[in-house]
């Protein structure tokens, strides 16, 4: 009977003590992440829903899995959206919120209207893990979780991914116009940016390598076809078939929706092709284009190793996002889980 009474015990302190750690996690652990000297990994760690939902990512990407098999674009769309999530406000699903009376909805952004897609997968998955492990699993962490398990899906690398993000109960539509890099950014624009977040040259270029899939809409690579200086000259560090090619995509006016892929040669694969594209004059985007040829930095350095290697960027490339997956989480009792990744609860 006493020994009934202690294993009692024992199991009602565990209970207790998983669900204090769900409910106050940066208050009961402090492993700081390997990598991060300037502690932005604080109170993020992988087993963070070891206990509280232990099938996490198996249902992440079960869900995946079948999206990405029913349209490959799907996987690019969702890595931009862990990318356009954290550079506002940091990694906390600010994103994900719908315009309401509160908010005024990042979707709304010049880099998000007509552009950001995916929220339907996002929704699934939350509602699948809702039913698994309620009010658990944070909208921010299914973001990293999505963009891991996209990359992987492609063909690309995968990470040890720190977890235990919360979401945010605001937006920020003006951060959003205002952070998040522009298609004719130049190295220098791009390079401020991202030390903004606290990504360095190294993460610019290995992270830009995200557009090795998916695609972008001539509005986004029109001033480079037609008027790239204002003097209406195309950019002369285009090569020439692949700049006739996109004419034909994207004429002088209208069509502003008609897309053309990042990396025209594997557009679904995960790959290194696309620095090999940067360096024949085939990247889409200037802001592709700059880190070969833009100047006083060592950015072009970094090109060539990465279309020279695959390993080099693959994993660079796992660590850069771990590094943006960090930036300004929400732990311990800032930030909610969300029940509806649209709302705040
Ligand atoms: C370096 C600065 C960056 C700029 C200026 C930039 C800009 C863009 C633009 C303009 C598009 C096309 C959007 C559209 O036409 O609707 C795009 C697409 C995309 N971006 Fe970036 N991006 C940058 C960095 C990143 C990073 C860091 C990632 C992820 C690690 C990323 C992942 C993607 C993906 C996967 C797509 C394709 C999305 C789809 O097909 O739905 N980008 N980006
Ligand atoms: C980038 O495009 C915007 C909007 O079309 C324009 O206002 C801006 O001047 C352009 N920037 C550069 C560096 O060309």
């Amino acid at each position: 009977m006493a020994s009934l009474r202690a294993c009692f015990t024992v199991i009602l302190m565990i209970l207790i003590s998983s669900s204090l750690s769900q409910a106050h996690p940066g208050n009961f652990f402090d492993w700081g992440e390997g990598g991060g000297s300037t502690g932005e990994y604080f109170g993020l760690f992988p087993e963070f829903y070891q206990y509280a939902c232990p099938q996490v990512n198996d249902i992440v990407m079960s869900v995946l899995e079948k999206a990405i098999a029913e349209e490959a674009r799907l996987a690019a769309s969702l890595l931009r959206l862990h990318f356009h999530d954290c550079f506002v406000q940091g990694c906390d699903a600010s994103i994900l919120l719908d315009d309401s009376e509160d908010i005024a909805s990042e979707k709304n952004s010049n880099p998000n209207k007509n552009s950001v897609r995916g929220f339907e997968v996002i929704d699934e998955i939350k509602a699948k893990l809702e039913e698994a492990c309620p009010q658990t699993v944070s909208c921010a962490d299914i973001l990293a979780l999505v963009a891991r398990g996209s990359t992987v899906l492609s063909g690309g690398p995968s990470w040890e991914l720190p977890l235990g993000r919360r979401d945010s109960k605001t937006a920020s539509l003006t951060v959003s116009n205002r952070d998040i890099p522009p298609p004719n950014a130049t190295l220098e624009n791009l390079i401020t940016l991202f030390k903004q977040q606290g990504l360095d040259e190294v993460d610019l270029v290995a992270l830009s390598g995200g557009h090795t899939i998916g695609v972008a809409r001539c509005v986004t690579f029109r001033q480079r076809l037609y008027n790239q200086n204002g003097n209406d000259q195309p950019d002369e560090t285009l090569e020439r078939s692949f700049y006739y090619g996109l004419t034909s995509i994207c004429p002088k006016s209208g069509g502003d929706n008609n897309i053309s892929p990042l990396d025209f040669t594997s557009p679904a694969k995960f790959d290194n092709t696309y620095f090999k594209l940067i360096l024949w004059g085939k990247g889409l985007l200037n802001s592709d284009e700059v880190l070969l040829t833009g100047n006083g930095f060592n950015t072009m350095d970094l090109v060539r190793s990465y279309a020279e290697d695959e390993e080099l960027f693959f994993n660079q490339f796992a660590k850069s996002m771990v590094k943006m997956g960090n930036i300004s989480p929400l732990i311990g009792y800032n930030g909610d889980v969300r029940k509806d990744c649209r709302r705040v609860n």
